[in-house]
């Protein structure tokens, strides 16, 4: 079971490994590239457990009034710097200290995945919630549920815990939230050191080796 605190303190303790152990030209990069591309004027733009900023956050920076939110003190600080054009606020993605309709674009890259499974729905909702009618969210999730920990992630000698609802689920939450599903996207691992050795687990469904994370574009149909 993912405890919120932990999860938290241990980001605080491995900022800086994460942060250079971190791809800047990663296949999620590519995946960001492609999702701004795609929008139309997207102004308002929200990153959900945006970490050290880079480089998800200091890209979105460059062309839109973006939005750095994460629940580690040191984590935001790096973005602080790293992203010094973008807001920076230290908040829960469980109870988003936003409006509703506050953006245009929400995007989340593998944050989610250190939410207890029974929240990921109301975090999901609650993209619903701060997105406007039409907005669209970029949603980073593991292909294949998981749940488990890794006592020296990183080699960092810190433990980290994930909860990962799986491509399956996690698309019946969205449609349920009221997200159009747009596209799918299979992405290999991002970190060579994340391989499976040293995890402590249940898989509950076979493993996609090729594309351990599905990113989801989806576009909020209710008003
Ligand atoms: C794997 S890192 C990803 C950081 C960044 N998005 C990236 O792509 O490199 C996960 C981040 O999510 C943050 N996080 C995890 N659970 C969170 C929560 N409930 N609320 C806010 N931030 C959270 C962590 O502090 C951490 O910075």
């Amino acid at each position: 079971m993912v405890e919120r605190d932990a999860v938290r303190r241990s980001y605080d303790e491995l900022a800086p490994v994460y942060a250079a152990k971190r791809s800047d030209d990663g296949p999620g990069t590519r995946v960001l590239k492609r999702f701004l591309g795609s929008l139309e004027d997207p102004e308002r733009v929200l990153d959900a457990g945006c970490g050290q900023g880079t480089p998800v956050l200091s890209r979105l920076a460059e062309t839109t009034t973006a939005v750095g939110l994460d629940f580690s003190r040191e984590q935001l600080g790096l973005a602080t710097a790293n992203a010094p054009e973008a807001g920076h606020v230290q908040g829960d993605m469980t109870a988003l200290p936003f409006e509703r309709s506050a953006f245009d674009a929400v995007v989340a890259y593998w944050s989610l995945i250190h939410v207890p499974l029974d929240e990921h729905r109301a975090v999901i909702d609650d993209f619903a919630r701060v997105l406007r009618p039409g907005g669209r969210l970029l949603l980073c999730e593991g292909t294949n549920a998981w749940t488990g920990e890794n006592p020296d992630w990183l080699e960092s000698g810190v433990e980290m815990a994930w909860e990962i609802a799986g491509a399956e689920a996690t698309r019946d939450q969205l449609q349920e939230a009221g997200f159009a599903v747009l596209e799918e996207w299979g992405v290999p691992e991002e970190f060579a050191d994340d391989e499976e050795e040293g995890k402590d687990g249940d898989d509950s469904e076979n493993g996609d080796e090729d594309h351990p994370w599905t990113f989801f574009v989806a576009r909020l149909e209710r008003d």
